[in-house]
């Protein structure tokens, strides 16, 4: 297979992409001017289906955590933060250039993306075998003992080792050697002509008023985190806490990102979720072990299969990070972070204190004793959850048609309590005006509890499918029938179970199963 095509994006997710544009999820940002590299805007769908994953996401940070606080914090912050917090410094992403095709690459999204290819050579060798063997299949025994997958998994552990190395010691000549010796080509181009290694800071700079100059420099935030840790003291005192607390916030940062690809999974503009924990030193590991459990459980509660979500420890550990791991979702384009979960001790804090001059400590009643709290912290992209719901849930189904003849179906199987339309109030037919009235009735009642449509255009199967392909729980027909027993049919989107049910029901049916309550509930 020429090259080209083997790292072209596969169809399920060039399908995902056209769906989210026509079904108004996700567009090209400024797409009438061709569009803007890695920005993207979000549609009437996407908005709503966002606000239900960061509502999510906040309820069970916040309101279900008695100790959580809140904030919103500014997204321009004084330049020295990010001094301190080592961002214009470090903040460093290592770049290579195609002398050939002019493109220019991540060294280490490279070197990661040739570990993946090995990676899906010893899933197939894998469920080869496990078919071979049926029920005595041992999947660790075959990957130790199998001569050619155990040299794919030793070769993978030395690619990494190195690759770590690298990025630890900021050793570009070394990751561009690594590069040349796994005989990498351009994804584009198939050339290996490529540059030196080079540093590139990630953030984005603006001027603070109309005299431009180095003082007046300011910088979009690259991470919410800052916001939080400069806000510590803050929200200790004005909400009394005692550490153990946390401080959760969501918001935009900016990230000059010059690898343009992966649709919404990588981009300069993006939304963060993000909450700092703060714990005695010595403690932090124990909470770590905590966030890392029930944030596995957040994900796992949507009804993302086992086998979509796996933990990835840090194969280098940033220098002022005890622990790290990445929650890692199985993309169409393979296994990548969606989020981190990091033990970032005394650092930022420490850091700011330097550098303010002002303390950032805290008095611990019960230990009589003063001390800079240790950080436990959870970044989630809200961008790249959007992603990861829209991966799963994008589905092509097999249903009858009226007729009762099979015909393919797109669905959207998003977890109902995310929906970002609950239900929608179809009458069977628009020309008789009793049965749209009552429909219409039927809406205009149930708008108050849910996001919901009217539509009255087109055959009911088709109406049927524009829902599905929006990822609608719930589609409520109301028909001749409806007139005389006060009963309408509720349809259900993934079973495609039809029922009559009384009208004053329905409301509390769809809540019942729609209710993001619920889901909260089954985080306890
Ligand atoms: N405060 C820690 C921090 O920012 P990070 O691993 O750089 O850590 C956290 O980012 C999360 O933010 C990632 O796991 C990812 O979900 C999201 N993220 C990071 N860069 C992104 C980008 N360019 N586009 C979309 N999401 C991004």
């Amino acid at each position: 297979m020429h090259l080209k095509q083997r790292y072209r994006m596969s169809d399920l997710f060039k399908n995902i992409v056209s769906h989210c544009k026509e079904y108004g999820f996700v567009f090209q940002s400024s797409e009438i001017y061709d569009g803007l590299g890695a920005v993207y805007d979000y549609g009437p769908m996407g908005t709503l289906l966002k606000n239900n994953i960061r509502e999510y996401w906040w309820k069970s940070m916040v309101q279900l955590h008695d100790n959580i606080h809140g904030i919103d914090s500014a997204i321009f912050m004084h330049p020295t933060t990010w001094k301190a917090s080592g961002h214009l410094d470090a903040f460093m992403d290592p770049l290579i250039d195609n002398k050939d095709s002019k493109k220019r690459y991540r060294a280490d999204v490279l070197i990661e993306d040739y570990i993946e290819k090995i990676n899906k050579k010893v899933d197939k060798e894998v469920s080869k075998a496990a078919k071979r063997f049926g029920d005595d299949f041992v999947e660790e025994k075959f990957k130790s003992e199998h001569p050619r997958v155990s040299g794919y998994l030793a070769q993978i552990a030395e690619i990494r080792a190195e690759l770590a190395r690298c990025l630890t010691e900021g050793d570009l000549p070394a990751l561009g050697k690594l590069i040349a010796d796994l005989d990498i080509a351009d994804p584009a181009s198939g050339s290996r002509n490529w540059t030196e290694v080079r540093q590139f800071n990630l953030m984005f700079s603006t001027q603070l008023g109309s005299v431009a100059g180095k003082e007046d420099k300011l910088y979009l935030r690259p991470e919410t985190a800052q916001g939080i840790f400069v806000n510590f003291l803050n929200v200790a005192n004005t909400t009394r806490s005692k550490v153990p607390f946390g401080i959760a916030q969501t918001g935009k940062a900016f990230r000059n990102e010059i690898i343009a690809r992966q649709f919404i999974f990588r981009m300069k503009e993006f939304e963060q979720m993000e909450m700092q924990y703060f714990v005695r030193p010595g403690e932090e590991l124990d909470y770590y072990k905590y966030w890392k459990e029930f944030r596995m459980k957040w994900h796992r509660a949507l009804g993302t299969p086992e086998d979509k979500l796996r933990f990835h420890d840090h194969d280098n550990l940033a220098h002022y990070a005890n622990a790290a791991v990445d929650i890692e979702y199985d993309f169409p384009f393979g296994f990548k972070e969606l989020e981190g979960i990091h033990s970032r001790t005394d650092f930022d804090l420490k850091k700011h204190q330097e550098f303010s001059g002002k303390k950032l400590q805290y008095f611990d009643t019960d230990l009589n004793e003063n001390y800079t709290p240790y950080v436990v912290e959870t970044s989630i992209g809200l961008d790249r959850m959007f992603l990861s719901i829209l991966s799963q849930a994008y589905q092509e189904d097999e249903v009858p048609d009226a007729s009762g003849k099979a015909s393919s179906r797109l669905v959207l199987k998003i977890p109902p309590a995310l929906a970002p339309i609950k239900c929608a109030v179809l009458p069977l037919v628009k020309n008789k005006e009793a049965i749209t009235d009552k429909a219409q009735a039927i809406f205009n009642d149930l708008r108050f509890s849910f996001d919901c449509q009217y539509d009255e255009k087109d055959t009911i199967g088709r109406r049927y499918r524009r829902q599905d392909a929006i990822g609608t729980p719930y589609c409520i027909t109301v028909d001749f029938e409806s007139l005389e027993d006060g009963e309408v049919t509720l349809r259900e989107r993934d079973s495609l179970e039809q029922v009559r049910i009384p009208i004053s029901e329905v409301e509390a049916v769809i809540r019942e199963n729609t209710s993001m309550s619920n889901l909260l509930k089954t985080l306890q």
